[in-house]
């Protein structure tokens, strides 16, 4: 997303909006420009047709989708390498949480596509750990390349990946 504008003390209906509402949301918060407040907008947002249909997974969704946000709004106020890195960290943890508690589930309920599912998580962790270790070493920033990165990997994964154990996951009680 481009052309954005930025500032930290927007009321929060101006804050994380859906990128497609932007023009609408900077006409409804234009009052504010005599306190140089400006806008923080999503890369990436939630909605059903992200749904797994399992709830527990659903939210651990929105909760990464969240991160990736964060880091995107952390790269648009030009936040400190030591921020940035934090955000970087926690995703980081997160992802692995996250994918571990599908694979989880896949093994206890013997799902068929266990050994093919594990393996996307493994290269995204990858590449997710790669960043981690450059971005520290000052060898790489962040960049929207980055950010359109984790937003298309994720939300490929979900709609091509992980929906497809949503009736098994449910079958099994989730
Ligand atoms: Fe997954």
């Amino acid at each position: 997303m481009t052309g954005t504008i930025y500032h930290s003390k927007l009321p929060l209906t101006c804050v994380n909006l859906d990128p497609a509402d932007n023009i609408l949301s900077l006409n409804r918060c234009s009052y504010l420009e005599e306190r140089s407040i400006l806008l923080i907008m999503s890369i990436m947002k939630w909605s059903e047709d992200l749904s797994v249909q399992v709830k527990e997974i659903d939210q651990q969704h929105q909760r990464l989708i969240d991160l990736i946000n964060k880091l995107h709004e952390a790269m648009l106020a030009k936040q400190g390498k030591q921020v940035v890195s934090q955000i970087i960290d926690e995703l980081a943890a997160y992802t692995v949480y996250h994918f571990q508690a599908e694979e989880k589930y896949m093994q206890q309920f013997k799902y068929i596509g266990y050994l093919t599912h594990k393996k996307e998580h493994e290269g995204f962790v990858q590449e997710v750990e790669k960043f981690q270790t450059d971005f520290n070493a000052g060898k790489l920033g962040l960049s929207i390349e980055i950010m359109n990165f984790l937003r298309d990997w994720v939300t490929r994964h979900i709609k091509g990946t992980d929906k497809q154990y949503s009736s098994v996951f449910k079958e099994n009680g989730l």
